[in-house]
């Protein structure tokens, strides 16, 4: 009995470690979508294409809407606030961008970032290896 007990542990301890691999993983693909869309939308701000960078603005409105997700479901409610306040910015330069309003795009384009490095300095640890989540 007891053993049956120690290897059911040990195969949910393992489980437990390959689904936070995996999410772990995936919020990593956002955070590299994410500064993706984020510099290809400055630049169509820019290059004042509107339709551009409110295609942009909305990827980013996605990716931050599985990040502040991810976070809730973590019961981090800093970073829950970052990613709230970053896509709500994202969503503001996809309405003004749309409308060819490009200096009130730049406006709410700025204030996407403190939000990044708010996050990053509160739940991003630099390792050897990379970037990780804390
Ligand atoms: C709610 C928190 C949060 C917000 C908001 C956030 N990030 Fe991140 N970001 C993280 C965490 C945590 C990591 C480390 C995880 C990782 O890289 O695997 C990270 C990693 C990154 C990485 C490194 C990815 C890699 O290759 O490992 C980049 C680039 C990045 N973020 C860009 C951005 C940009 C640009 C913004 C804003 C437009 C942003 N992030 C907003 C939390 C956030």
């Amino acid at each position: 009995m007891q053993k049956t007990l120690m290897l059911i542990t040990t195969a949910l301890v393992l489980m437990a470690g390959v689904l936070a691999a995996q999410s772990d993983a995936d919020y990593q693909g956002w955070m590299k979508g994410i500064a993706a869309s984020n510099g290809a939308m400055g630049k169509a701000i820019e290059a004042k294409d509107g339709t551009l960078a409110a295609a942009e603005a909305q990827k980013l409105v996605g990716f931050f809407k599985q990040v502040q997700a991810y976070w809730q479901a973590k019961g981090a409610a800093d970073a829950v606030g970052f990613a709230q306040k970053a896509g709500a910015g994202a969503d503001a330069v996809a309405k003004s961008a749309s409308a060819g309003n490009f200096d009130q795009a730049a406006a709410d384009a700025k204030g996407i970032g403190p939000n990044c490095g708010g996050c990053h300095m509160a739940h991003r640890e630099r390792t050897d290896a990379g970037f990780k989540i804390k």
